[in-house]
């Protein structure tokens, strides 16, 4: 599976480098300052469909850890917005203009610009279909394509900050289809910093599966890996939000 994923990423890239010219809802919920003395500022982009779940949870409590430490915290629900993913405008690469910021206009853009001015990303996404949500994914093509230079295939983001990668999936670690942020993490790994992981196995996707078609997964055992499990994981996701801003 590392194989696997690992070729994938490659493949991905190289695609990339091949192929010259082919209602927000945020909450600021909380003071640990930067090099400058102002207080550090944590993004956190949560890229699941669902307020009250797996993913939100987890982002959650990465939220009150960064928060605990003394950062400003600013939660983005991607599926609030209005935006669109790359438009091809090319804007971020006119001559003498070129921008490492993305400079379509929509609702994302100013949280693009929050971003490039950040302390530290978080993104957070369910699996489907073994990638991260659409939403997810239009939303790194904006984030992603003023990085990339068209001149020498260099990736730059505007500055580099401690990143955290969030997976939640019905899947375990033996036996999953998650490819991840596939090639968007080696764009974020050469332009922000290289990324912590933090994954959430054989989460519960409903609340009672009585009542639902769900014939395929066992109750009882999604019980037993979540007693296990789902503490631990909410613990580790407090811990890497606290350490983000230490
Ligand atoms: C449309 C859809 C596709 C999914 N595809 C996968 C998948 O390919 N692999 C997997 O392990 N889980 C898959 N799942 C399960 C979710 O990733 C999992 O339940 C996740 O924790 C849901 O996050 P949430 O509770 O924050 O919504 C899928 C769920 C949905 C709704």
């Amino acid at each position: 599976m590392a194989t696997n994923r690992r070729d994938f990423i490659k493949r991905a890239v190289l695609a990339l480098v091949a192929i010259p010219l082919m209602s927000s809802r945020t909450d600021v919920l909380a003071d640990e300052t930067n090099n400058d003395g102002i207080m550090k500022k944590i993004m956190i982009i949560d890229g699941g469909p669902r307020k009250n779940m797996n993913t939100a949870a987890m982002l959650g409590k990465v939220a009150e850890g960064a928060s605990q430490a003394g950062a400003e915290v600013k939660v983005v629900r991607l599926y609030d917005m209005n935006y669109k993913g790359c438009v091809s405008c090319l804007a971020c690469k006119v001559k003498g203009r070129a921008s490492n910021v993305c400079k379509f206009k929509d609702a994302l853009t100013p949280v693009l610009e929050e971003i490039a001015q950040a302390d530290g990303l978080v993104l957070g996404s369910p699996i489907y279909f073994g990638d991260v949500t659409g939403q997810m994914r239009t939303f790194l093509e904006r984030l992603a394509f003023p990085w990339l230079s068209y001149n020498d295939y260099s990736m730059t983001a505007p500055k580099k900050m401690p990143v955290l990668l969030i997976e939640t999936m019905n899947g375990q670690p033996e036996r999953n289809n998650s490819q991840g942020y596939g090639s968007m993490e080696y764009c974020i790994a050469s332009a922000i910093g290289q990324p912590e992981h933090l994954v959430a196995y054989n989460t519960y996707q409903v609340r009672n599966y009585n009542n639902f078609e769900l014939a395929g997964f066992s109750e009882e055992a999604k019980r037993r890996w979540r007693d296990e499990h789902w503490e631990e994981d909410l613990q580790k996701a407090y811990d890497a939000g606290k350490r983000m801003v230490e």
